[in-house]
């Protein structure tokens, strides 16, 4: 039992570091295979990725786009939106063999390359936080603890990563839907001015549901952004 133990932890071990080269060159792709500008991956974290609210949204704002791998197109048979879905082609442990992470460290201009253009590859810090995440076991881990604090609501530390999870899938790149850019701090503020943002979130009258095919965000994400919205905005 021992034994195996020790040998788990090696493979675990061997994978970690396997990917955490992976992951450089990754890195390195998206700054346009330069080495001279990187993007610092976040660090790594010490506590569990929350399947439910870090990595299913990811998955459904950017591959279960109509057209693509929703209920209705089912592109390759693959419909993107739940857990075992996505662990059809999730290795645990294993990112070098998790056919939905490689596909998108794939060149923009390879043919399997996910998600395909026009759309924008996923960011430095969303192929971190599925690396991790199949690192510690790619779980699904639902109800997670938390952690949410609705006093702390400044624009990079707190807004642009719920964007990041639930909206740039669909609203970033050279042909965002709606022509709404939510990964910048000039696109968000002007859908913060004009309404929208508030609306779309809470389901409000007369506004289109947002993220799009997906239920309410966590009451606390959107208390967040409420807040922030009515702060005027800052890009702080
Ligand atoms: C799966 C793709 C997808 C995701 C994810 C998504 N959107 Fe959208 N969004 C769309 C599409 C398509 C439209 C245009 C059709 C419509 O209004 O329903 C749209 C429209 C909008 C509009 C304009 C609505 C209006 O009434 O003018 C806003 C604002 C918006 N989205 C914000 C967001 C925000 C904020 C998020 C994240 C919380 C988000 N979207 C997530 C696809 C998406």
């Amino acid at each position: 039992m021992k034994k195996a133990l020790f040998t788990i932890s090696v493979i675990a071990l061997i994978a970690l570091i396997g990917c955490k080269h992976d992951l450089q060159m990754a890195i390195t792709e998206l700054n346009g295979g330069s080495d001279t500008t990187v993007i610092n991956p976040p660090p790594p974290v010490d506590t569990m990725i929350c399947f439910e609210s870090q990595i299913l949204p990811l998955f459904v704002s950017s591959c279960a786009k109509s057209g693509c791998h929703d209920a209705i197109t089912a592109e390759k048979d693959y419909i993107l939106t739940s857990y075992q879905a996505i662990m059809e082609e999730i290795v645990p442990f294993n990112p070098n063999n998790s056919k939905f992470l490689e596909v998108m460290l794939l060149p923009a201009t390879e043919n399997d390359a996910m998600p395909p253009l026009p759309a924008a590859r996923m960011t430095a810090e969303q192929i971190a936080l599925i690396t991790q995440w199949i690192n510690q076991g790619a779980q699904n881990t639902t109800n997670c603890a938390n952690t949410c604090d609705t006093t702390q609501f400044q624009y990079t530390a707190h807004i642009k990563p719920i964007m990041s999870t639930y909206c740039n899938g669909c609203h970033q790149g050279t042909s965002p839907s709606a022509g709404i850019n939510t990964s910048t701090h000039a696109g968000l503020s002007a859908i913060a001015a004009n309404g929208k943002l508030v609306g779309v979130t809470n389901h409000l009258p007369g506004f289109s549901f947002m993220p799009q095919n997906q239920p309410l965000m966590d009451a606390c994400y959107r208390t967040k952004i409420q807040k922030w919205v009515l702060a005027g905005a800052p890009n702080n």
